[in-house]
């Protein structure tokens, strides 16, 4: 069974971001009983961040009254916390060992001892801060026990490797899903594999569009910021549906939910020779398909051969990020 942050894991994550999106707050009568059956399924890494939602309700807040609720629960889940925003207008981050140190010792105020922050990183790396630094930084808060561990997010391979050369590296989270494979090509995957890191795959049904469940922008929430991202862009969403369209040709083929496919794909890279351990974290607001995405879906080599020539024959159009979030990611 993996691990982190010396902890066992299931091969399935959670998603915090949306459980406290700003105009689209979850009730916590529901988001309870997402975050158990989540629990219920093995799913027990919940990917959370200071950012997802306001100063006064993120993921923290909500982690603190489930906690409250359900004290048993806390040892059971690696919380996993993003951080490093000044500014989230501007989207300024500030990872100086100053402000990681003031970062931590905020969010361990609003968890108020009702969980530990098992690994802790930040969401980007600060252009303006050496990563050696913050690294040092964060490692003097695991020896303290402050937090249990480090992650990096959005890195390249150079900075994964720098890092490691300055304290140990528990986690590294990367967007990873059948329409963004970069972190294959790019070296990231192969180092982590090599220093034995384990990955988080964030976005992994590409924020809903990978489910075969989106048919029309019209179908997007308005208050979902991906409709901003080049990718659901009209020029760009139509070649998308075409991918989709064929990835749901073959989950109906092997009577699972493209949502499963999807995530099972990315759980069958953890098997390639000098992969690290991947978990998909992905995103969902009912129990069903919580339970739903726990479910893998066995993909023989001839099925992965032929996904392998859709995403060739079907080329996802548009970039991952728009110009203004992309200068902050490292590829
Ligand atoms: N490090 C980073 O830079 C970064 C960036 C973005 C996100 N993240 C992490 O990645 C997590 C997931 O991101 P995400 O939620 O934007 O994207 P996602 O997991 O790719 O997709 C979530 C979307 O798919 C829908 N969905 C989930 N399961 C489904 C199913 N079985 N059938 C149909 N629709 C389904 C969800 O709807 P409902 O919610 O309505 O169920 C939601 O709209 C976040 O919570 C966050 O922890 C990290």
């Amino acid at each position: 069974m993996p691990s982190l942050a010396g902890k066992p894991i299931g091969h399935n994550g959670l998603g915090l971001m949306r459980l406290t999106w700003k105009d689209d707050v979850t009730p916590d009568e529901k988001a309870f009983k997402i975050l158990k059956a989540a629990l219920a399924a093995g799913v027990n890494v919940w990917n959370g961040a200071d950012f997802y939602g306001t100063p006064d309700n993120n993921s923290l807040h909500l982690m603190n009254r489930y906690f409250t609720a359900y004290p048993e629960d806390a040892e059971k889940v690696v919380l996993t916390i993003k951080s490093g925003i000044k500014d989230m207008r501007t989207f300024t981050m500030d990872c100086s060992p100053e402000a990681v140190r003031e970062f931590v010792e905020r969010a361990n105020v609003i968890l108020d001892g009702k969980k530990k922050i098992d690994i802790f990183g930040c969401g980007r790396v600060d252009k303006n801060v050496p990563i050696e630094d913050t690294v040092v930084a964060l490692a003097e808060l695991v020896k303290e026990g402050k937090i249990g561990g480090i992650q990096l997010s959005e890195v390249s391979a150079n900075t994964i490797r720098r890092a490691a050369k300055m304290a140990k590296i528990d986690m590294v989270e990367a967007e990873i899903s059948l329409w963004a494979t970069d972190v294959f090509e790019n070296g990231v995957a192969e180092t982590c594999g090599e220093l034995g890191i384990p990955m988080i795959a964030h976005t992994p049904l590409g924020a809903g569009m990978l489910t075969g469940q989106i048919k029309s922008l019209d179908e997007m929430p308005a208050n979902d910021y991906h409709r901003f991202f080049p990718r659901f862009q009209p020029e760009n969403f139509e070649t998308n549906l075409q991918l989709v369209a064929k990835l749901d040709e073959i989950s109906a083929k092997k009577s699972c939910t493209t949502a499963q496919l999807a995530l099972s794909w990315i759980k069958v890279q953890s098997h390639r020779d000098g992969m690290p351990v991947i978990v998909p974290v992905a995103g969902a607001r009912s129990e069903q398909r919580v339970m739903e995405n726990a479910t893998d879906v066995p993909l023989s080599d001839e099925d992965m051969a032929e996904i392998k020539a859709i995403l060739d024959k079907f080329p996802v159009a548009g970039d991952r990020y728009p110009p203004a979030a992309a200068k902050l990611t490292e590829y």
